[in-house]
């Protein structure tokens, strides 16, 4: 399968700076991957979602959502429905954003239900888990971990491995700019994949995202359960973004 490199902006670009990236990286990627052997997707702010959607439309490039709500329709005010999602074109939606947990106190449930209402829509989830630095230090990532993924996929239901995504963003490594060592990288990868497995019945790809550039991308990518990358500062300027392919 290809290996799938996610921009993820958060808030860090508005409207306009959005369209003129989206813009510059139009030029820049497709040329870059003649035989199509990444897939590229884009997550900006809703606000910029539908017109950076128009600009990729034709292109390579695929649309991501930052989020999306647990319900199709109805009294959730400030929420986006995943239906609404698809219907922009949306393909993928990061779920479970350890910012979302942190500043937004998203719990295991909501995002089990937000995952099981984007799958409905045929949207594919990127389920972010990761682990702090106390509980790496203690040594009790891979135990935090696999409750992560139990409760945010349970009862969760796929049909093919390609319909879920798991990142793995280690909080301490996120906007630092000091990642997990890549073979680091593959041994927590490989268990998410396996625990994903016994879970889902199906082997998902498992990203790897944490302070990625232009620099270490490439090692990452070598890894044989990093599947692609998640991708926060560097995904925000062009010339970098499209050297991480
Ligand atoms: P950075 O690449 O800025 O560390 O962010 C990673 C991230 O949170 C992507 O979702």
């Amino acid at each position: 399968m290809k290996k799938l490199i996610i921009a993820n902006w958060k808030m860090q670009r508005g409207y306009r700076e959005s369209l003129s990236l989206a813009k510059e990286l139009v030029k820049k990627l497709p040329k870059k991957t003649p035989n199509g052997a990444r897939e590229i997707v884009l997550c900006p702010d809703y606000l910029s979602l539908s017109a950076v959607g128009d600009i990729l439309k034709k292109t390579t490039l695929k649309l991501g959502a930052q989020d999306s709500a647990p319900a199709d329709k109805g009294a959730y005010t400030g929420e986006v429905s995943p239906a609404e999602l698809k219907k922009l074109g949306v393909k993928y939606v990061i779920l479970g954003h350890s910012e979302r947990r942190r500043h937004l106190r998203e719990e295991s449930l909501l995002i089990n239900a937000k995952i099981k209402a984007a799958l409905a829509r045929k949207l594919i989830p990127v389920l972010c888990v990761g682990e702090n630095l106390s509980q790496k230090e203690g040594g009790l990532a891979k135990k935090f971990l696999n409750e992560e993924l139990r409760q945010a996929l349970k009862g969760v239901k796929i049909k093919t491995a390609a319909d879920l995504v798991i990142a793995y963003e280690p909080l301490w490594a996120i906007g630092t700019g000091q990642p997990i060592i890549p073979l680091e990288a593959e041994i927590i990868n490989r268990f998410l994949t396996e625990r994903a497995a016994m879970i889902l019945s199906k082997k998902v790809r498992v990203l790897y995202g944490g302070s990625v550039d232009a620099t270490n991308a490439g090692e990452f990518l070598k890894q044989k359960h990093v599947a692609g990358l998640l991708v926060g500062g560097a995904s925000l300027r062009a010339a970098e973004f499209s050297k991480i392919n």
